[in-house]
C-alpha cells in the first residue's frame, strides 16, 4: 500500500512538471485516443472483475479443496525424481501451514486416537483423501506410542503437516560418497563375538532430524535425495499427520515402500568408511527389512469436507 501511494504521488508530480506543450500534446493524445482508452479501460475492468471473482471463489473454497487444487497444479508434471519448482513448493507449503484439524473433520476425541494399553504397538489409522498417478493426500492418525517404522519414499517429494499432538521424527538421508556395502562385518568388540560375522547388506545414512515436534508447527518437506527421505514417526501423544506425496507409491513404477532397521555406526566396520568420533552419533547403518509384522495400519473413510475432483 505504501508503494502504491508513493507511485501515485510521483505520477502527479511528474505530470505537473511537464512543459506546457507537452501537456497540450498529452491532452490532445488523450482526446484522440479516448475511444481506444475507454475500450481498454472496459477490458481492464472486466479483467479486474474476473480477478476479483477468482479471488472470491478461492476464499470460498474449503481448505481441503484449496489443498487439492494446489496439489493438482504443483504436481501437474509429477514423476519419479521430479521435484516441483521452489515457487510451487512454497505455495503448497503455505496452503498446508494453514490447515487445521477441523478443516479435515478431525478432533483428538475420535476413537482413532484412543490409548490402547493392551497393545504394545497400537494400530494406526490412515484416512485416504485422494490418490491419482500424480499425487496422494491422506491422514495418519496415531494413538499415543503409535509408531510408523523407518521407511523410504523413493523418488518422491513429501509434505507432512502435523495437525495436532506431539510426534518424534527421526529421519535419514543416504550418504552418497561411500560404497554401498554388501559385506559389512559386525564389530566383534560391540557384539562380544570372537570372530567377525557376515551380515546382510547395510548402507550408511546420516541423521537429518531427530526431534519432537508439537503442533502447530511448520510443514516438513522431504525430497528424493535429501530432507530426510527415510523417516520414522513415533507418537509422543496422540497425533495426526496430513501427508501429501508427489508422486505416490507405485510398485509398477518402481516406487516401492521399503522398511529399514537402523544400527549405530559403531556396530559395523566397513573398509574405507570412517567418521570422526564426535560425529558418530550423526550416522547410522540402515538395513532393509520386511514390513514389520506388528505394524497395523487400518484404512478408514475420510469424513471431512468433500473435495471436487477435477
Ligand atoms: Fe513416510
Amino acid at each position: 500500500m505504501g508503494i502504491e501511494t508513493k507511485l501515485t504521488k510521483l505520477k502527479g508530480k511528474e505530470l505537473s512538471e511537464l512543459p506546457k506543450e507537452a501537456k497540450a500534446e498529452s491532452k490532445s493524445n488523450s482526446t484522440s485516443n479516448s475511444i481506444g482508452s475507454r475500450s481498454r479501460n472496459m477490458s481492464k475492468s472486466r479483467q479486474s472483475r474476473r480477478t476479483r471473482q477468482r479471488q472470491k471463489k478461492a476464499t470460498m473454497l474449503s481448505p481441503v479443496q484449496r489443498l487439492y487444487d494446489t496439489c493438482k497444479d504443483v504436481f501437474a508434471f509429477s514423476g519419479t525424481g521430479i521435484i516441483p519448482s521452489p515457487e510451487k513448493i512454497e505455495r503448497l507449503r503455505a496452503v498446508l501451514d494453514e490447515i487445521k484439524p477441523t478443516d479435515v473433520g478431525l478432533k483428538p476425541e475420535l476413537p482413532y486416537f484412543r490409548e490402547n494399553a493392551s497393545r504394545k504397538n497400537p494400530a494406526i489409522t490412515y484416512l485416504h483423501i485422494h490418490e491419482c498417478d500424480k499425487f496422494s493426500m491422506g491422514i495418519f492418525c496415531l494413538p499415543p506410542s503409535g509408531v510408523i517404522p523407518l521407511h523410504n519414499h523413493p523418488g518422491m517429494t513429501v509434505f507432512s503437516k502435523l495437525l495436532f499432538g506431539t510426534m518424534h521424527i527421526k529421519s535419514y538421508d543416504w550418504v552418497v560418497d561411500v560404497p554401498c556395502d554388501t559385506s559389512a562385518n559386525v564389530d566383534s568388540s560391540e557384539t562380544k563375538q570372537p570372530e567377525k560375522q557376515q551380515q546382510p547388506e547395510v548402507r550408511l545414512a546420516k541423521v537429518k532430524v531427530d526431534s519432537d515436534f508439537s503442533a502447530p508447527c511448520d510443514t516438513s518437506i522431504l525430497y528424493p535425495a535429501d530432507g530426510g527421505n527415510m523417516h520414522c514417526f513415533t507418537a509422543v501423544t496422540a497425533c495426526a499427520v496430513l501427508d501429501v506425496l508427489g508422486p505416490p507409491y507405485s510398485d509398477p513404477d518402481g516406487r516401492h515402500c521399503t522398511y529399514y532397521l537402523d544400527f549405530p555406526f559403531a556396530n559395523f566396520s566397513v573398509e574405507e568408511v570412517s567418521v570422526p568420533e564426535e560425529e558418530k552419533e550423526s550416522y547410522a547403518w540402515l538395513q532393509e527389512r520386511e514390513k514389520p509384522e506388528d505394524l497395523t495400519v487400518d484404512g478408514d473413510i475420510y469424513s471431512g469436507p468433500k473435495i471436487v475432483e477435477k
